[in-house]
């Protein structure tokens, strides 16, 4: 396999049992416990990966601590020597869950996303409405930049690029009762919009997400509307100005989301999406609301377009 595999992903949640629930109740993910300096951390297999849930101010985790995606840790055998293969240097490093050596890299030389090399976990995944991680989303100002360290230097793959953008197209008319009517269509006016560049680490893919145009709108106007282009463009930018660039979602992959999204519903979860809405690469997505997990930590459904996703189907 090209590159790497992502081995876990770290969330950091201040509702702990919340998530778990989450995962392992409504998502039928399998639970292991493992085993961290005296306490045990709760690990769920999903696809060829696992997500780990730790408390939000866990030691493990380095600082800056706070709700969301920690970081990702890629599989190897010799954690230091492929730190040191590809000339990244080691910040931390360690003995992690189950007793695996770790290292961590400096976040600066990637570009904000906290990126781990350890001697891999063996976490049993069980299939169910959630059957993979899709991707982690990464808010970025510098897609070429992430691009030189995981394809240049890491040699993963990319996988597609794309830019999304909401357009508004005004028409005037001049209808007169003697003369008839006269049409005059302004120039699209772009509201907001995100390129993104989707890099595959393993089974599941980094999506690079940056402003369309930094200089387009003033952040503030954008507003604070969810579930739309417009609506994430806010989001991103604003996760970059208060955090910096850095892992800011997880998505799951799902073969049905109109069916998985209304189910979580009805168990009780609060949702910002209850059926699929387009998103990148041909896909359904659909949000869960981050209060769900005590706030920051924020999760989305994909139904790729392999399994149906939004090729052929009608939005009005
Ligand atoms: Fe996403």
């Amino acid at each position: 396999m090209p590159g790497y595999a992502m081995n876990y992903l770290a969330l950091a949640a201040r509702d702990v049992e919340a998530v778990c629930r989450f995962l392992g109740d409504s998502l039928e993910l399998e639970r292991k416990d493992v085993p961290l300096e005296g306490r045990t951390i709760p690990f769920f297999g999903i696809g060829k990966s696992a997500v780990a849930i730790f408390e939000f101010d866990d030691p493990y985790l380095e600082e800056p601590r706070f709700p969301g995606v920690h970081h990702m840790a890629l599989g190897t055998d010799d954690p230091a020597g492929t730190a040191a293969k590809h000339g990244l240097t080691v910040a931390e490093s360690g003995i992690g869950p189950d007793g695996k050596r770790f290292v961590s890299i400096e976040k600066s030389e990637t570009v904000g996303i906290r990126t781990r090399f350890i001697e891999p976990l063996d976490i049993p995944a069980a299939d169910g409405p959630a059957y993979k991680i899709d991707h982690l989303g990464i808010a970025t100002d510098d897609n070429d930049a992430t691009v030189r360290v995981f394809t240049g230097n890491l040699g993963c793959p990319i996988d597609s690029t794309q830019t999304d953008v909401e357009i508004r197209n005004v028409t005037e008319s001049f209808i007169s009762d003697k003369y008839g009517a006269v049409y005059h269509a302004r120039p699209p006016e772009i509201l907001g919009g995100l390129r993104d560049v989707f890099i595959t680490i393993g089974d599941c893919e980094l999506e690079m997400l940056m402003d369309y145009d930094p200089t387009l709108k003033p952040k503030e106007q954008l507003g604070e509307e969810e579930g739309n282009t417009k609506g994430d463009q806010s989001a991103i930018a604003k996760l970059v100005a208060r955090r910096g660039p850095g892992l800011a979602h997880v998505a799951f992959a799902t073969r049905d989301i109109d069916a998985t999204l209304p189910k979580l519903a009805a168990d009780g979860w609060r949702m910002i999406d209850v059926e699929g809405r387009p998103g990148g690469r041909g896909s359904l997505i659909g949000f869960v609301h981050p209060s769900n997990f005590g706030g920051g930590l924020l999760i989305h459904f994909v139904e790729p377009q392999a399994d149906g996703g939004f090729a052929g189907k009608k939005f009005g």
